[in-house]
Formats: C-alpha cells, sequence, structure tokens
C-alpha cells in the first residue's frame, strides 16, 4: 500500500529521508485515470530506481480555457488500486489539492500572496481554476518555456500547453527531488521538452522515454480514449496503421517525407478524422525533415468527434 502524500512540504521531507537511507528515487509525473500505458511507466522505473513515487495532479496550469480541464477523468480511489497491483508496487503517491496556490489542502490561504482571492476561488476546480492561474490572481507569476521545441507540432493549435507542463513538471521535480523520472513517448514532444529543460537548467535529474503502449487493435492508450464512441473508436484506428503502413514505405526506401504524410493525411481523413497536424520531424530538434536521412519521428494529432488524439512512430532506417 503506498503511502498517500498531499501536502508538498510533507512529500519533500518524505523524499529526503528516503534519499538519506541511500535510495535511488524515481516519479512518474501523471493526471490519474491511470492505464496500461501508466503502468508501464512504473515498471520503466522499477529497473532503475528502489522507490517510486507517483504523482497524480491534474495540472490547470497547462489547459486552456477552451480545453477539457472540467470533463478530464478521474479515478483516485480506482488508481490506487491498480498502482497496489504492479509487480513491485509503489512507495509514494503524491496527490496535491493545487500546486499553485499557497493555500493548504484544506483551501484556507497560508501567507496571504493571493492577490486577494479568497480560498472560494481556490477551492472552485472547474474552469475558474484555469482563469485563476491564467491571470496571475493566485500569487503565480513564474512560467518555463521551452522556446523554439515549445512551438512546435501541439503547440501551434495548444500555445500555453508545454509552458504548463514544463512549470508544473518543475515544481514536481523540486517538490520530490528525484534522481531520475520516466515520460511516456506517446507524448513525444513533451518527453523531448523535459529532457532540454533538464539539460538547459541543470536539473540532476535523468530523464527516461517509455515505449508507447497500445491497446489490442492498435489505439494508443489514452485517458481521453473514453471520450470516443466505438464507431470513433474504430475509426481512430486509421491513426496508427497509417503510421504503420508510412514505416514500413520509409524501411522499403520510400524516404519523401511529403509522399509519407500525404498518404497518412489522406487514410485518417478517408475515415472520418480530422488532422491537426501530420509531421515527419526530426527526432531531437523536432524541426520539419523533407526526406529520411537520420532518425525521426512521424507524429499525428487528429480529432474523431470531439476528442483530439495524438500518437507517433519513430522511424530509425538503419
Ligand atoms: P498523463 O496524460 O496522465 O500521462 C502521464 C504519463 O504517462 C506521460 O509521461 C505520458 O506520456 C505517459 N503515457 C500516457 N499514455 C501512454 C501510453 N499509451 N504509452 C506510454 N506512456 C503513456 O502527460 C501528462 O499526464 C501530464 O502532461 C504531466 C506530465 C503529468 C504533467 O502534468
Amino acid at each position: 500500500q503506498p503511502v498517500i502524500i498531499e501536502d508538498k512540504d510533507q512529500m519533500r521531507k518524505w523524499s529526503r529521508s528516503m534519499r538519506s537511507k541511500g535510495n535511488t528515487i524515481c516519479l512518474v509525473p501523471t493526471m490519474g485515470y491511470l492505464h496500461e500505458g501508466h503502468i508501464s511507466l512504473i515498471r520503466e522505473a522499477h529497473k532503475h530506481a528502489q522507490v517510486i513515487v507517483v504523482s497524480i495532479y491534474v495540472n490547470p496550469g497547462q489547459f486552456s480555457p477552451s480545453e477539457d480541464l472540467s470533463t478530464y477523468p478521474s479515478d483516485f480511489h480506482g488508481d490506487i488500486q491498480k498502482l497496489m497491483a504492479v509487480p513491485g508496487g509503489v512507495d509514494a503517491v503524491f496527490h496535491p489539492y493545487n500546486l499553485y496556490s499557497h493555500a493548504s489542502i484544506s483551501g484556507k490561504v497560508k501567507d496571504g500572496d493571493d492577490g486577494g482571492v479568497e480560498s472560494k476561488g481556490v477551492k472552485d476546480k472547474g474552469v475558474g481554476v484555469v482563469s485563476c492561474v491564467e491571470d496571475g490572481r493566485l500569487g503565480h507569476q513564474t512560467w518555463v518555456r521551452v522556446e523554439r521545441l515549445e512551438k512546435a507540432l501541439c503547440g501551434k493549435s495548444r500555445p500555453v500547453f508545454f509552458r504548463g507542463v514544463a512549470t508544473v513538471v518543475t515544481k514536481l521535480f523540486n517538490i520530490v527531488e528525484p534522481d531520475i523520472a520516466v515520460f511516456g513517448k506517446k507524448d513525444y514532444q513533451q518527453w523531448r521538452i523535459i529532457q532540454r529543460m533538464v539539460r538547459d537548467l541543470d536539473f540532476s535529474i535523468k530523464v527516461l522515454g517509455s515505449e508507447i503502449v497500445r491497446d489490442n487493435d492498435g489505439l494508443a492508450m489514452s485517458s481521453r480514449n473514453v471520450h470516443l464512441s466505438p464507431e470513433e473508436r474504430e475509426k481512430a484506428l486509421s491513426i496508427n496503421s497509417s503510421l504503420s503502413r508510412a514505416r514500413f514505405a520509409a524501411e522499403k526506401g520510400q524516404v519523401n517525407c511529403k509522399e509519407l504524410r500525404d498518404s497518412v493525411i489522406k487514410t485518417i481523413e478517408e475515415a472520418g478524422g480530422r488532422i491537426d497536424y501530420a509531421e515527419i520531424v526530426d527526432q531531437e530538434s523536432l524541426g520539419a525533415v523533407e526526406e529520411i536521412r537520420s532518425p525521426v519521428v512521424f507524429c499525428v494529432a487528429a480529432w474523431f468527434g470531439k476528442v483530439r488524439l495524438i500518437d507517433n512512430m519513430e522511424i530509425n532506417l538503419s
């Protein structure tokens, strides 16, 4: 049974005491509603560290006011059950109530640096929190930006997303003080951004990327998949199948990115998806390439109904 910690100071204290006993600590950050994709990160973590901390926090700072914060699924009790079933288990679950305010978990403002917002505002778990974070009323003014990488791919349609991710991950790193952190390659750009941030800002943390976990039908697992109707889900399989075909074609010598992209876009659109982007980019710089000559990743974001899905496939030609 993992210890559940809701308070930042307690989390840091717990982590430091584990470290002082000579343990290596690995953090797996999540927004909860855990599935096999998240669990695979914990399995990966066990290969590298003795103590595993999973954070569960739906970060309002990475949702824009028009996005799905209020409908983001959650099931804390179910999450704990799933974590208890992982071989080797999880040592601690960090589950803060609000990482941005100076309020304690009971909603009481501690130090008055809330710009006049009463605890009522803090307690509002809906879109209210986003606007508070967005306009800085909760006293939060500092953002971490990975300037070039955050503008690529998902950054074009979600301009504040990676700023929110980099900032909350920095906060989690400073609170948990892990030696290692594991991220999924499902969110490829996010993983690369965190790696780059750690390098640029000299965090003493090793950032590992873990392979994408898919359902039996090939759909990349995501907490958002629950919002797909059975028909939409069927159509969404076109993402993985077209990406697999593109990789196969590239391995057979088709290295022209425009042609590979056109065929993926056509397949997904014919299935009824609406493309946000389909790009073949360098694995590190995430800059677009015209011809596959070095390791690339083919990244796709597409809408099926009201659900925006992302997926990708690394292409490493030998
Ligand atoms: P969340 O979407 O909950 O994902 C948590 C971690 O699980 C991320 O590293 C993500 O890449 C990984 N993951 C999700 N689905 C996966 C799959 N099918 N295969 C492999 N890994 C998968 O990503 C976030 O939360 C947040 O942005 C966060 C990093 C926690 C910051 O708020």
